[in-house]
């Protein structure tokens, strides 16, 4: 696939997922206000990729500063990363990347402009490229749950455009792939944002994958028809407990998966797990603006008067997830002591 988020040394170049699968465009980023801009509007977006952005968001923000002191330059850089913080609100992804870097940059102030510049760059490109070894070994650890033929649902994107590179729960599909055990993916459409028609699909149809698109009001009978062997999620924060923020209407194919006996699986990086909030309660989720919701290819499809809500993500509760694949081993079945054994630990 195309490079999707290309840094080169105080530029950073995101390829407008709000176009595809029409346009390839990208978006130029030159200050953190730039990538904050662009986590918010959408031109690049996924619990992971938008991690990643923040980092380089940050490493942007020594760039803007380097005429000045130390004092002025951390100070850019703490800015920057509150800043890139508030953006969007579920992804614990995108906090985790803005402390890491911010960390780094404490450490390292007094070493002069460049030296900060230069530190902070090689931090994010680090945040890149492990993001990139995470989604790859999610993929070889999640390998035996996949059947052989598998026929698999998702619900929005969790694939390579959704990450540093390669995916997690596309990350999954491909290693199955990989290993010739994918029959067919199926890709729901995921109302309002259709981030499952429009990057699902088009990553899938790049790679040669074949992918079949639906509504997301016909997994039930997809389901109860026997044609769906594994359910493949991403996620954008999950609580100690196992409980899983993902994009909305996951809880609901969840719910499905459960009736129909299907496994119902979680692929996601050890940055997605957030152990300080206890269960999915605490989990802040992101109301966008209705519009996305009434709106459809520029016309309004609700009448005016009518309420119409738009939360972005929901929960699904631990019990009902067979299992969450990570880059550090699998947690089966779902509980907190599972969570901890698994993810408790720091890599660093
Ligand atoms: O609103 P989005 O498109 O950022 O939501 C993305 C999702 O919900 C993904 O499933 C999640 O971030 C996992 S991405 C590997």
């Amino acid at each position: 696939m195309t490079g999707h988020i290309i840094w080169s040394r105080g530029l950073l170049r995101l390829l407008d997922q709000r176009l595809l699968p029409d346009r390839i465009e990208y978006v130029e980023c030159r200050t953190p206000q730039e990538a904050a801009a662009a986590i918010r509007n959408m031109v690049v977006r996924g619990a992971p990729a938008i991690g990643v952005t923040a980092a380089y968001g940050v490493a942007l923000a020594a760039f803007c500063a380097e005429g000045g002191s130390a004092g002025s330059r951390l100070a850019a850089v703490l800015s920057a990363g509150e800043e890139l913080k508030r953006a969007r609100p579920t992804a614990v992804n995108l906090a985790w990347a803005v402390e890491r870097m911010v960390a780094r940059a404490r450490e390292a102030v007094d070493g002069g402009a460049g030296a900060l510049a230069d530190l902070l760059s090689g931090e994010a490109e680090a945040i890149h490229a492990e993001d990139i070894a995470s989604c790859r070994a999610i993929g070889a650890n999640g390998l035996p749950l996949m059947p052989e033929g598998g026929r698999v649902l998702t619900h929005c994107n969790a694939g390579a455009l959704a990450t540093g590179g390669y995916g997690t729960a596309l990350g999954l599909v491909r290693a199955a792939r990989e290993a010739g055990r994918i029959k067919m993916v199926y890709a729901d459409e995921t109302r309002p944002y259709l981030q499952g028609a429009r990057l699902t699909a088009w990553e899938l149809v790049e790679d040669e994958i074949p992918v079949t698109v639906l509504c997301d009001d016909m997994a039930a009978s997809l389901m109860a028809k026997g044609r769906v062997d594994v359910v493949v999620v991403g996620a954008d924060r999950i609580a100690a407990n196992g409980d899983t923020a993902n994009k909305i209407g996951t809880y609901g194919v969840a719910v499905l998966a459960r009736h129909h006996r299907i496994p119902f699986l979680v692929a996601a990086p050890s940055s997605t797990f957030d152990l300080s909030i206890p269960s999915g309660k605490g989990i802040p989720i992101e109301e966008r603006t209705p519009d996305e919701v009434a709106v459809i290819a520029g016309r309004r499809m609700v009448p005016r008067g009518a309420a119409v809500i738009h939360p972005a993500f929901d929960v699904t509760p631990a019990s009902l997830i067979t299992a969450i694949v990570t880059e550090r081993g699998v947690i089966s079945e779902v509980t907190d002591a599972n969570v901890a054994r698994v993810v408790g630990r720091s890599s660093r």
